[in-house]
């Protein structure tokens, strides 16, 4: 997949046979897609292979590959010039190139990454989710808020695919604020309203510790082999860190 000759890229990714809708509608976005199976081109840089560690599960090291290897593509596709590792923070939270802002998530041997350059999105949040029966009211009251909640069970028929999206939406919304000020949250802190389609969610995040007004992203939403895949995007830069 490659960008065009504007630099926007093509909202869609391909694994094996199947093609990927990007949750992301901003054209400046590269996602990209990458399987177990489609691993054959892909080696860890040394660096990365460092970052991963040495006494990993074959899970994790199954994992921590196809997040990878579809960051690479990710990093290509946006045109970057040289292949560079991307390492870990102290908090687990991807270490982008200079310039480049980005996001990791992977799911049942597929990993997803999405990337842009800084001066063109300030911040980007990936998740994708299996859609699988689990979701018991227990579960969904740990991360939806008593609005939340009551939309995820009012149509029985939904439910489960109400609650991987909403579930699914805020680790997207936390991914793309944490590497921005390193600041912890947990998921009352983020109200998703969804779309009359339910293909996007708007996201308001109250967090005094990084910004005193409302922080929005928009959250796209997109189907994959069984899973739900969300993007999150910061509408607009956060405002300097208070001295
Ligand atoms: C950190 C977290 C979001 C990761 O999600 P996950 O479902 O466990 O795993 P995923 O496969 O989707 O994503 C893993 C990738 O997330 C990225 N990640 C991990 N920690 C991160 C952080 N602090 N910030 C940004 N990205 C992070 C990494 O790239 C990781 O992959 P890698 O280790 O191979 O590099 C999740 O474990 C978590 O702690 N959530 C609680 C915090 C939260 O969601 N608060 C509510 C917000 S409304």
């Amino acid at each position: 997949m490659s960008s065009s000759a504007s630099g926007l890229f093509q909202l869609v990714d391909s694994v094996g046979e199947m093609s990927v809708d990007s949750p992301f509608s901003n054209p400046a976005i590269s996602f990209s897609v990458c399987s177990q199976d489609d691993l054959g081109w892909f080696q860890l840089h040394p660096l990365e292979e460092q970052a991963m560690g040495e006494a990993v599960s074959q899970k994790r090291r199954s994992d921590f590959n196809v997040g990878r290897a579809a960051a690479r593509r990710a990093l290509e596709k946006v045109g970057f010039p040289v292949v560079t590792p991307v390492l870990r923070g102290e908090h687990r939270e991807p270490l982008w190139p200079v310039g480049i802002v980005g996001s990791i998530s992977h799911s049942s041997g597929v990993g997803v990454a999405a990337v842009a350059w800084q001066q063109d999105v300030p911040a980007i949040g990936v998740d994708i989710q299996l859609i699988e029966e689990r979701y018991t009211d227990e579960l969904i009251a740990r991360f939806a808020d008593p609005d939340e909640f009551d939309w995820v069970r009012s149509d029985p028929a939904r439910r489960t695919e109400r609650a991987v999206k909403l579930f699914s939406a805020k680790e997207s919304v936390f991914k793309a604020l944490y590497p921005l000020r390193k600041v912890w949250f947990a998921f009352d802190v983020a109200h998703l309203t969804p779309s009359v389609s339910e293909d996007s969610f708007k996201a308001s995040v109250r967090l005094p510790a990084v910004s005193s007004s409302v922080i929005e992203l928009d959250v796209g939403i997109s189907y994959f082999d069984g899973n739900i895949v969300t993007g999150a995007v910061l509408k607009q830069p956060l405002p300097p860190p208070a001295k």
